[in-house]
């Protein structure tokens, strides 16, 4: 399983994160992310899914596995999805990721949602 091979040593096996390393949680705070416009286009652009090198639909199923495994309360996998059409989005040459970042963090304080823990 990709997400267990090249993203738990980091993120835990149960999406928990190390916050105390700077390693954010990829659970319902995550899909919080999600609901920001470009929230999709964010995460399929983050430097650990880069420097993994993987085919497009294995990112996708990968989003599919955190999505509808890590949250267990609130919004739930049915509200969001990762669907062919995403692929569009990875491997964006323009992106500003800090900057995407912070405008995401924003927007979830003023709707009065929680975000990852974040390094910077
Ligand atoms: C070497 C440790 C490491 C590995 C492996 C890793 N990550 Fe990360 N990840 C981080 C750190 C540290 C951050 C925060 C800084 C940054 O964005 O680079 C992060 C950030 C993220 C974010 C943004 C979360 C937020 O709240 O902004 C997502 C989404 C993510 N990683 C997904 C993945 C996926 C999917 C994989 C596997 C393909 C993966 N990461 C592999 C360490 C890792």
């Amino acid at each position: 399983m990709d997400y267990v091979r090249l993203c738990s040593g980091c993120h835990g096996l149960d999406g928990q994160g190390a916050p105390k390393a700077g390693v954010p949680e990829l659970d319902c705070r995550f899909l919080n992310i999600l609901r920001h416009k470009d929230g999709k286009r964010y995460v399929l652009n983050v430097a650990g899914v880069r420097n993994s090198h993987l085919s497009r639909t294995r990112v996708l199923d990968i989003y599919r596995y955190v999505t509808e495994s890590f949250c267990k309360a609130g919004i739930t996998a049915t509200d969001i999805k990762f669907s062919v059409e995403d692929e569009r989005l990875l491997d964006d040459p323009d992106i500003d990721i800090v900057g995407l970042r912070r405008n995401i963090t924003q927007y979830l304080s003023e709707k009065g949602l929680e975000s990852p823990s974040y390094p910077w």
